[in-house]
């Protein structure tokens, strides 16, 4: 007979406790601990008859052949999602996807079950929210109907590993969602952490062994909430996130971690009525809507991974009412912004003190390079100034504390998508004035932060700034 084992694990981090206890001491979360018995403890569901690796069994290292980036993949014949995994679904791998709900997690999963099946490929769509016909309404609805995906409506973690041992090894099996999946190896309620980890276990052992590549679908809320996905993360080979904003229509797929690619990938789609459409280009889209002749916008030439993405950075700086200025910031992170505003005030002349600041990246887009810095300066200046940058600039560098800009990362890259877009000119850190040459643009190198401030007002058609609803007394910029 199985041995019964009694644990108490938190509920919201996963850490396991010999006892009860009021209050997490990994988390600091209270009433957060639950008891959980389990068969035993590291019993995992297996498929009946399954065949098992020999204990003990070793194998040399040189034996082995290849990388884990050139692993056998199946691509998913979806190219944005493709460069997100390094190159398609590696077989025997497990990847968490994660996202909130309704952001279209099971649209694209169905998108690529449909691909990599329609490609010859047994594809295995396992739902524990809806019911098989539901999903079939779905892909019949994004014109999937014909595609030979094999659905299935079960949350039973042993009947599903028996179904899919029957017939041809599965070469792809999508799971949504991990949350709703149990097991008998363990006793505890579906969604609980220790559900949730032992289903995990069970279908990552499946996939190791039969060398399917298994997708989960975890939902996670704003912040974070579901403790379910997060206590799987360490298990499986590659974390990926959807994310997106409800009032926007793009969406974007990041890897948060990848056993066999890069992590700083992002796969760019959009959500219309026919599904998920990948978008090539995803600057046309951030720039789409674009006023170039209002101040406090300056456009970065950014990169996400290995593909650069221009984006629009906007500012407005406005006299504060208030005896502490407002700081706010949507789409960067507000200590970096923190810095490049104490940067201009010291180095720069660029009084902002008595300024409500307030900062945007266009689109719903997030940005984390501190190459950004450059353009932020300049769209704040300019909302100071009220003086608009022309719309054929583009900025790129990042700023140090002694007012220096620096020099970054595949500039030639940056500049290339920027001339390819129609830029003409690039305010840049001086290392990279050559490759703007190099790229077909007029490169107007910036040493200091204080030359980006003279470069806005000489670039200017009007002489002196004028500010918002301040006089002269006001003006916030003083050293040009
Ligand atoms: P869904 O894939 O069910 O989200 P998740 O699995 O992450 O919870 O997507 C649900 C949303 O997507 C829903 O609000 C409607 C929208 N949607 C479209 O706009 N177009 C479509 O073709 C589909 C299938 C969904
Ligand atoms: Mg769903």
């Amino acid at each position: 007979m199985a041995k019964r084992t009694t644990s108490f694990i938190c509920q919201a981090c996963g850490a396991v406790y010999q006892r009860w206890q009021g209050r997490c001491e990994a988390c600091g979360e209270w009433n957060s601990i639950a008891e959980e018995v389990s068969n035993d403890a590291h019993a995992a569901p297996v498929a009946s008859g399954g065949a098992r690796l020999k204990k003990g069994r070793v194998i040399p290292l040189e034996g082995l052949s290849g990388t884990p980036m050139d692993a056998p993949r199946l691509p998913s014949a979806i190219a944005e999602l493709d460069r997100v995994t390094g190159g398609g679904f590696v077989r025997g791998s497990v990847i968490l996807l994660g996202g909130e709900p309704g952001i279209g997690k099971s649209t694209l999963l169905i998108q690529a079950a449909a691909a990599t099946a329609l490609a010859g490929a047994r594809s295995v769509y396992i739902s524990g929210e809806e019911s098989a016909g539901q999903v079939r309404l779905r892909a019949q609805r994004l014109g999937l109907g014909g595609a030979p995906v094999e659905l299935a409506a079960e949350t039973h973690v042993e009947d599903i590993l028996a179904t899919l041992s029957a017939g041809t090894p599965p070469r792809l099996v999508i799971i949504d969602s991990i949350q709703t999946m149990w097991t008998d190896a363990v006793e505890a309620a579906p969604g609980t952490v220790t559900q949730v980890r032992a289903a995990a276990q069970g279908l990552i052992r499946f996939a190791k062994t039969t060398g399917a590549a298994i997708i989960l679908v975890g939902h996670v809320t704003k912040d974070g909430q579901i403790a379910g996905p997060r206590v799987v993360e360490h298990m499986v080979d590659a974390v990926m996130s959807f994310e997106g904003d409800a009032s926007h229509h793009f969406r974007i797929l990041r890897a948060v971690k990848n056993r066999f690619g890069a992590t700083d990938e992002i796969g760019v789609f959009e959500m219309g009525s026919q599904g998920l459409v990948e978008v090539p280009n995803p600057s046309a889209l951030f720039l789409g809507a674009r006023d170039a002749s209002v101040s406090g916008t300056a456009v970065y030439a950014g990169m996400e991974g290995t593909r650069p993405m221009l984006v629009e950075i906007q500012a407005l700086v406005t006299p504060t009412a208030l005896g502490t200025p407002r700081r706010a910031v949507v789409g960067w992170d507000q200590n970096r912004l923190a810095m490049v505003l104490a940067v201009l005030e010291a180095r720069g002349g660029v009084r902002l003190g008595q300024h409500d600041v307030y900062m945007n990246v266009a689109g719903g887009f997030r940005i984390s390079e501190p190459a950004a810095d450059l353009a932020v300066a300049a769209a704040l200046v300019s909302s100071l100034a009220d003086l608009p940058i022309p719309p054929e600039t583009t900025l790129f560098g990042e700023i140090s504390l002694s007012g220096l800009v620096r020099p970054v990362p595949l500039a030639p890259a940056r500049l290339k998508e920027a001339a390819k877009l129609g830029f003409g000119e690039a305010l840049v850190p001086e290392g990279a004035a050559e490759a703007a040459r190099q790229a077909g643009l007029t490169a107007r190198p910036v040493q200091r932060i204080a030359d980006l401030v003279a470069e806005i007002a000489g670039g200017a058609p009007r002489a002196r700034p004028r500010i918002a609803g301040g006089g002269k007394a006001q003006s916030g910029v003083d050293d040009w």
